[in-house]
């Protein structure tokens, strides 16, 4: 049994701030199983009232789950003074409450997880767990065989800190630069791109492709999101665990 304020109830499912929705409510718009409603406070069971705001039902929703395709540009945050959140893209939320499963940088792309799930997040991101992340990266200069082997080993990143071993995967190189794929099993800040300055070398492009189970559509263009399927939901409840 899950019981709510009405007023917060409606904010959370998306309905308006919360004082948009105590206004609905005294305006007599609100209704709690056909009967018109006129205290903010009055409580409801999720499982068993049915609530409709100008006579249409506003199910109950606990989670959402999203997959965004992170574009350049923007923050990973819920909120900033100056630039656009990943949240600001989400445009058909219901949730109030969403927030980015981690943090990509401002100038990395790709695959982020999007969701009010507390649990789930916290459980992804714990180092206990090391869940892996797959990252495409076009770095300058040529990784050699060396790198790789250093990454194998784990890379001492300049403040002294030795990071788990990292598979890394040459892709391509050419005299000027080199496109890799790299594999790592925990999330320092800025990590990818401190791994690579510990060798010598810039991070120029940045895009996130795998996080556990959970792989980046590439049907989504950068901007782009979608909800997960169900299976995609519970293949990433079960990792977690
Ligand atoms: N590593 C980085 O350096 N930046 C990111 O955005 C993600 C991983």
């Amino acid at each position: 049994m899950a019981l709510f304020r009405i007023d917060k109830f409606l904010a959370d499912m998306g309905c308006g701030t919360r004082s948009e929705v105590k206004n609905y409510i005294k305006k007599g718009r609100v209704a709690i199983n056909g009967l018109v409603v006129n205290a903010p406070e009055h409580k409801i069971d999720t499982n068993l009232d049915r609530v409709s705001l100008d006579g249409a039902d506003i199910n109950y929703l606990e989670y959402e789950y999203y997959m965004l395709n992170k574009p350049q540009g923007v923050v990973s945050a819920t909120d900033d003074k100056r630039d656009r959140t990943v949240i600001d893209l989400i445009e058909t939320k219901n949730r109030k409450d969403l927030f980015p499963v981690g943090r990509l940088d401002k100038d990395t792309e790709g695959l982020l997880l999007i969701t009010n799930d507390g649990q789930l997040a916290h459980n992804l991101l714990s180092p206990k767990k090391h869940v892996d992340k797959v990252y495409y990266a076009r770095v300058d200069g040529i990784v050699t065989k060396e790198i790789v082997e250093q990454f194998k080993e784990g890379i001492i990143l300049s403040d002294g800190t030795l990071t788990r071993p990292a598979h890394l995967n040459v892709l391509e190189t050419n005299p000027s630069e080199s496109t890799v794929e790299l594999t790592i099993h925990e999330g320092k800040f800025h990590q990818v791109k401190r791994m690579f300055e510990a060798c010598g070398m810039t991070v120029m492009y940045l895009k996130r492709l795998r996080m556990g189970t959970l792989i980046l559509d590439k049907e989504l263009k950068p901007g782009e999101y979608r909800r997960l399927t169900q299976e995609e939901t519970e293949r990433l409840k079960k990792e977690d665990r």
